[in-house]
């Protein structure tokens, strides 16, 4: 058996992961950390929910092992496309930090500045970021990257998508020379071309299982449906046991299936980045709590984000490009769980839908679904709804302008740390996350807002919820699984539309 001490992790690190029940490495850290703790450039690809953060998180550690710096002059360098996920990030990076001496800090936007600018005062080593704040801090002299000498990109496919492009170049270019660059995606495809070729050096490429999402682990089904029944199902399905996330094109759209859903008696929360980032950090923690077990979300939620058992998840818009499919997908089935994810097309949609699904590299089912059909029951654990009306929480945040364009991937981002620790099955347990505070990133496909925009900020960020242990042994992170496949891989298409999300 592998330990993360044979692949050339700190001890102090593999003694923490191993006191919070991270015993074996998943096989995307074992492919990818002995070259990543070597100081090579990796491009590291593997399925969703197969543990790629604390494969980028422990090579940078045990690189930087108790090392100091200079006061604005960080050391390493995490981007993230969505402040969600850099927020998740950064709460599985900071217990572990600690153990070796080190620190972090969360730079995203919609939270104070006060906290980001005290932190790199002082001489934080390692920044976790979105691209806009970061800018942002860059241009008022707040940062200088010029010492960084690890580079992590995650969602890199993302990252290089053209609304980031500028903003990561830029933050790339003020990097310091000759450092190591280190580039992670379940989708980490053609789309990065462009990146790597400008700035790795002899990168070596670690695909872990690279086909799509391995059949079984995830059950694929597409259900096309008359547009008069759509809401209905939808209600039918929110009403069963367990965590749902159902993900639409639109901000708009996501606050009127959450109504809808409501209305029913569904306890459904909503997730987009035309909300303020309070709100959204409270829709995510409600969700993560099971207050809500239903989220409504946009793309903003589709890119890494992590929460414990979610059982299900529901296109209710059908996404129209095969990446959009496997993130929104990934939500599920995660560490080594199972899960479903049931597309809801319209009749008119079924040839794209195959074309989709064929892209994507998944096996589906394909069924004319009815409220009636047993089959749906079946499949989802569908239930009829109560009837009784649901109230939110009045929510006191304001609101942010909504918009009703179409929301593509990550969007802001926002909220504290995901997820709770439960024990899993086989023994696994512990798991990453933790602490993490909130704010908005930016979206692929969606709204990129963390694009470099003058005078970002606002929101307030705030600790991530989370009850669980972190691999650093601290309250509060996310759980772990037991290994998860690799798969992922190639999927087809670039994003076309650059939505809100
Ligand atoms: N070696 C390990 N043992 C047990 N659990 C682990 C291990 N590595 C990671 N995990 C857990 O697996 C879960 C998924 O990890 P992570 O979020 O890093 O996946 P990912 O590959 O980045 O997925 P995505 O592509 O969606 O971003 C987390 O809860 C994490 O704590
Ligand atoms: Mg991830």
């Amino acid at each position: 058996m592998t330990s993360f001490s044979d692949l050339g992790v700190v001890r102090p690190l593999a003694q923490a992961l191993s006191h919070s029940g991270f015993s074996e490495p998943f096989p995307i850290q074992i492919a990818t950390l002995p070259d990543a703790i070597a100081g090579r450039d990796v491009l590291g690809r593997g399925r969703t929910g197969s543990g790629k953060t604390l494969a980028f998180a422990l090579a940078l550690l045990s690189r930087l092992d108790s090392r100091k710096a200079k006061r604005g002059k960080p050391l390493a360098l995490v981007l993230s496309p969505t402040r969600e996920l850099a927020m998740q990030i950064n709460a599985t990076i900071s217990p572990l930090a600690r153990k070796v001496g080190l620190s972090s800090v969360l730079i995203a936007g919609g939270m104070p500045f006060g906290r980001q600018l005290q932190a790199l005062e002082h001489g934080v080593p390692i920044v976790v970021a979105t691209p806009g704040r970061l800018i942002d801090l860059m241009h008022r002299g707040a940062v200088d990257l010029s010492d960084i000498e690890i580079t992590v990109l995650d969602e890199a496919d993302l990252m290089s998508d053209m609304g980031f492009m500028p903003a990561v170049k830029e933050i790339l270019d003020a990097t310091g020379q000759g450092g190591q660059r280190l580039l992670f995606s379940a989708t980490l495809d053609k789309d990065v071309d462009a990146l790597v070729k400008k700035y790795l050096r002899d990168p070596i490429e670690h695909a872990v299982e690279s086909a799509g999402i391995a059949h079984g682990e995830m059950d694929h089904h597409v259900f096309f449906v008359k547009q008069e029944v759509r809401d209905e199902m939808l209600a039918k399905i929110g009403s069963r046991q367990g965590r749902t996330i159902m993900f639409v094109r639109t901000q708009r759209g996501a606050d009127r299936l959450a109504e809808k859903l409501q209305a029913k008696g569904v306890a459904a929360g909503t997730l987009h980045g035309g909300k303020a980032q309070g709100a959204r950090t409270k829709a995510l923690d409600a969700f993560k709590s099971g207050k809500t077990p239903v989220l409504v979300a946009t793309n903003v939620a589709a890119r890494g984000i992590h929460v414990d058992d979610i059982s299900l998840v529901i296109h209710a818009d059908a996404p129209t490009d095969p990446k959009d499919y496997l993130h929104r997908a990934g939500r599920t089935a995660r560490a080594g769980e199972s899960g479903t994810v049931v597309t809801l097309a319209r009749l008119n949609q079924q040839r794209e839908m195959k074309g989709l699904i064929k892209k994507a590299l998944v096996e589906a089912t394909f069924t004319h679904m009815d409220v009636a059909n047993p089959e749906l029951a079946r499949i989802t654990g569908a239930q009829e709804p109560t009837g009784e009306p649901w109230f939110p929480a009045v929510e006191h945040a304001p609101k942010k302008r909504r918009t009703s364009r179409p929301g593509g991937h990550a969007g802001e981002g926002g909220s504290g740390a995901v997820g709770r620790h439960k024990p899993r099955h086989k023994g696994r347990s512990g798991g990453s996350g933790s602490s993490g505070s909130g704010s908005g990133g930016s979206g692929s496909g969606g709204e990129r807002s963390d694009r470099p925009r003058k005078g970002s900020g606002g929101g307030r960020g705030r600790a991530g919820n989370g009850s669980g242990k972190t691999p650093g042994g601290r309250p509060g992170g996310q759980p772990s699984g037991k290994a998860g496949g690799g798969s992922s891989g190639k999927a087809g298409g670039k994003p076309r539309h650059k939505p809100k999300a």
